[in-house]
């Protein structure tokens, strides 16, 4: 493990350690994979303006996010199927995420049941969830996560239709059973991918504005849209009354060609306007994307691939590396830009490639 020296690391190791369905799973994308190549490279072209002479003697990366504290601005995003990955599935990354005081976004599509992942840790969770054709089935997993004590509803907007994911349609990729809607969607034998296979029988394509009351009357618990790429769209969320937006295009899986997440980040928090929290993922392998995105408005930034690589390749102590080396690196991005503490972290400490070319 002393070995691995960043983030990227991992993906050759989860390679080496999956079958090789279950490594396309994950590692895949829709169609041209370029929106995946692109969260990444958008990164890349932004730049810093360090400040120098700041005391960065003690730097806190410690926040909150709907008032939970977090260790740093740095969480677990919703990813399905953990036991593709390791015997013991979510169990094992909500302890990892527990150890590391970070907030886990629990899928709707994991292999343990959301009971059993709330059993494993005393880590806060939040439930991330689909809308299906039958509502009373989505009704009855989002009380579940209440009487589980998750602490938020993350309801993932941009899945009306599975995206093209080519790997999965070659290798006829058969998802895990879905635990938490045991005896509810059985999963047809099909000719292709079996994700989209359930998807096309089971999500709800018809979901729009309107079901966001439908959702507001059926929790008390906060509710967080995620799959937000617009500014047009963020105003409607602060509208329809949600209490956070994550900035998504699902890691490049879902309509490909949609923009890098990191470079519309700033005109939806433009047009937020500090009302409710806006999360970023897609593409943040390093410390130094994790400041870009709070410099351009983010609260904080959620992990998808990396975690499960981690949770592949090594485990609990993968997951847990994976975080424990994007705070590291944060913290030594703070500190060489001159920021002590994450409220230090301001627009003026990055460079878009916009403001370059002007
Ligand atoms: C996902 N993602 C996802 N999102 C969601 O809302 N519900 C889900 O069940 C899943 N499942 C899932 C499985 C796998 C294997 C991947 C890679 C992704 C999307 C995920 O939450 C997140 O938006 C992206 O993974 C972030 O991009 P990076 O960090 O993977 O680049």
């Amino acid at each position: 493990m002393d070995q691995i020296v960043n983030v990227n690391e991992f993906q050759e190791l989860a390679r080496q350690a999956l079958p090789k369905m279950y490594y396309d799973y994950y590692s895949g994308a829709a169609e041209d994979k370029h929106t995946l190549k692109e969260n990444v490279e958008a990164f890349s072209r932004i730049m810093f303006r360090p400040r120098v002479l700041v005391d960065v003697s003690k730097i806190d990366m410690s926040t909150r996010i709907l008032g939970y504290p977090i260790s740093a601005p740095i969480m677990i995003a919703p990813t399905g199927n953990h036991m593709l990955a390791h015997p013991q599935g979510e169990t094992v990354t909500a302890k990892a995420a527990a150890a590391c005081n970070t907030i886990m976004i629990v899928s709707c599509m994991s292999s343990c049941t959301l009971e059993e992942v709330a059993l494993s840790c005393n880590a806060v969770r939040f439930l991330q969830i689909y809308v299906f054709e039958r509502r009373d089935v989505t009704a009855q997993v989002v009380k579940r996560a209440e009487k589980a004590g998750y602490k938020a509803i993350v309801l993932t907007v941009d899945v009306p239709k599975l995206g093209r994911r080519e790997a999965d349609i070659k290798n006829k990729m058969i998802p895990q059973k879905l635990r938490n809607f045991e005896g509810l969607t059985e999963v047809q034998p099909s000719e292709g991918s079996g994700v989209e296979a359930f998807a096309s029988r089971a999500l709800d394509a018809s979901l729009n504005w309107k079901d966001i009351e439908w959702l507001r009357s059926i929790t008390k618990l906060p509710i967080l849209i995620k799959g937000i790429l617009t500014p047009e769209d963020a105003l409607k969320a602060v509208e329809a009354g949600v209490d956070g937006i994550v900035v998504s295009n699902h890691g490049g899986r879902q309509l490909d060609y949609s923009p890098a997440t990191i470079t519309v980040l700033e005109e939806v928090v433009n047009v937020v306007k500090g009302r409710i929290p806006v999360l970023l993922d897609g593409g943040v392998r390093r410390g130094t994307d994790v400041f870009k995105a709070l410099a351009l408005g983010a609260q904080a930034v959620l992990i998808g691939r990396p975690i499960v690589y981690g949770l592949a390749a090594k485990g609990e102590d993968g997951v847990k590396k994976v975080i424990e080396m994007l705070k590291n690196e944060f913290e030594l991005t703070m500190a060489l830009s001159g920021c002590p503490t994450i409220g230090d972290i301001t627009r003026n400490h990055v460079r878009t490639e916009d403001e370059r070319l002007k």
